[in-house]
């Protein structure tokens, strides 16, 4: 064996200990304890595969110079981010994935692929990098309300007929192969149609659709990394690219499952149709409630059901709501928190705010487990929550969230609502729970409130 076929099969057994490296990383995730030590094992995984890839290129200064500029805007981007901002950081990220394998693809094909596969291979990757970029932008862009267009209107329907076109175009150029090179430029054509196509491919996709999106973007940045990695025959890229791809396709799945949605449906049917307009623009009277009047009613339930949402991420209220469910299993109450798998702005946002607050996770309970027996229920204290307890999405045909599996507690005997004004909540629709007989808003911040309701109770 000569130098180079020795470095590279040292490269490939630290490629492998990377590979296991990531897998584990992975499977720590999987838990809160474990969590911290799985996402540092998976950094150092990455940082071993660069840096042994450095190890046989000529000038590898340029590349340093990237990974240097990239590192110091990522970890500044990653500090400064607010926790509630998170999932937009993450669409970014997903989308400069999408770009770097897009990237990729063209300098492939700028070097002349050497066979049909080849040439294949970077049609794929220049598409599907291409959309994971331009969609991940928008993807960004409606987390972050920052656009907002809709739905249904001229821009979004032209965008999402260029995706189209931009998928036949795709095959067409993949059954051009070597054999059929057009005279004009069908490469160029194929780069712009498919930036344009990724901006299609989310633009008409909203409201509570917008999580399954995200994994999905995220599957695919894994998928176009692993064509990349088949492409440059690098075979950590292929496994780190193959787990993203796969995981993300699992979440995908289970967000759509939680949502009792079929991908097909929320990727090109939607919630819903152009004219159908949610009912709910209220009616009927809104009972507001005051702190001291809350807690006379708290102070006598046997049971209550903590349901937060996003307002409880906003407010970083998740410390002062496990002081007042301690203090309310002290007088006697039993304490369950209700989790919505979609509650928040990100996969598992409440769940890892109460592990943050010490909330123990025995007593966190999902929509299935308490649905049926929240008519025992006596107080439901909703914290945030405005999307996951609408009872549109049960009663209201026709409603943009109608389908989505909510949390009842419409059924419960009494329910707070905490909440800062009448405002709607990501899906932009009205809550008829707000106006409903056995409920009472309690307005305001939700730190303020519940933080009033704990001094109240330790008076
Ligand atoms: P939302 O329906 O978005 O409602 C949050 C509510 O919190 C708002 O109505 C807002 O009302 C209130 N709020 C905001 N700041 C507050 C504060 N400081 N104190 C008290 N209340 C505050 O939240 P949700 O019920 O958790 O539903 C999540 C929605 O986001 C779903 O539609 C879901 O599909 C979507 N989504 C989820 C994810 C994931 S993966 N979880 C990702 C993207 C989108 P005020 O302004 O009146 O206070």
């Amino acid at each position: 064996m000569n130098l180079i076929e020795n470095i590279s099969a040292f490269q490939n057994i630290v490629y492998i200990a990377s590979s296991i490296l990531f897998i584990t990383g992975i499977k720590m995730l999987g838990k809160e304890d474990t969590a911290v030590k799985g996402n540092f094992l998976s950094a150092l995984a990455m940082f071993i595969a660069v840096a042994i890839t450095l190890v046989n290129i000529v000038n590898p200064l340029l590349i340093i110079i990237g990974i240097s500029i990239g590192a110091i805007v990522g970890s500044l981007i990653a500090l400064r981010v607010k926790m509630t901002s998170i999932p937009e950081m993450v669409a970014l990220f997903n989308g400069f994935g999408g770009l770097a394998t897009f990237f990729i693809a063209w300098s492939e094909f700028n070097s002349i692929p050497e066979n049909t596969f080849q040439y294949i291979l970077i049609m794929i990757t220049i598409f599907i990098g291409g959309v994971t970029f331009s969609g991940s932008i928008i993807a960004y862009g409606k987390l972050s309300e920052k656009l907002t267009i809709k739905k249904t209107s001229i821009v979004t329907k032209l965008f999402t007929t260029i995706f189209y076109i931009s998928i036949i175009y795709l095959v067409y150029s993949i059954l051009l192969t070597n054999i059929f090179v057009p005279k004009f430029d069908f490469f160029t054509i194929l780069l712009i149609l498919t930036l344009l196509g990724g901006i299609g491919f989310v633009l008409p996709i909203g409201g509570g659709d917008m999580p399954v999106v995200i994994s999905l973007l995220n599957s695919f940045s894994g998928i176009a990394a692993a064509f990349a990695g088949l492409l440059l025959l690098n075979n950590v890229l292929i496994v780190a690219g193959s787990l993203v791809g796969a995981s993300g396709l699992i979440l995908t799945i289970i967000m759509a499952k939680a949502m009792n949605r079929s991908i097909g449906n929320i990727l090109f049917v939607g919630y819903a149709t152009s004219s159908s307009v949610s009912k709910s623009e209220e009616t009927g009277e809104v009972k507001p409630i005051n702190v001291s009047d809350a807690y006379l009613i708290l102070e006598n339930a046997s049971s209550v059901l903590v349901v937060p949402g996003y307002g409880m991420a906003v407010a970083q209220a998740q410390h002062v709501v496990r002081e007042l469910g301690e203090l309310l299993e002290a007088n006697g109450t039993e304490v369950k928190y209700g989790i919505h798998p979609v509650a928040g702005r990100m996969p598992g946002h409440m769940n890892v705010l109460l592990a943050e607050a010490n909330v123990p996770y025995d007593v966190l309970v999902e929509p299935d487990d308490v649905n049926p027996s929240m008519d025992s229920i006596d107080v439901a204290i909703v914290i945030g929550a405005n999307d996951v307890v609408n009872p549109s999405a049960t009663e209201e045909p026709g409603s943009p969230i109608y389908g989505m599996p909510i949390i009842e507690v419409n059924n419960a005997r009494t329910v707070f609502v905490l909440k800062r004004s009448m405002s709607s909540g990501f899906a932009g629709v009205q809550n008829p729970l707000f106006f409903k007989e056995n409920t009472r808003m309690l307005f305001g911040d939700a730190k303020e409130s519940i933080g009033g309701l704990v001094s109240e109770f330790k008076e």
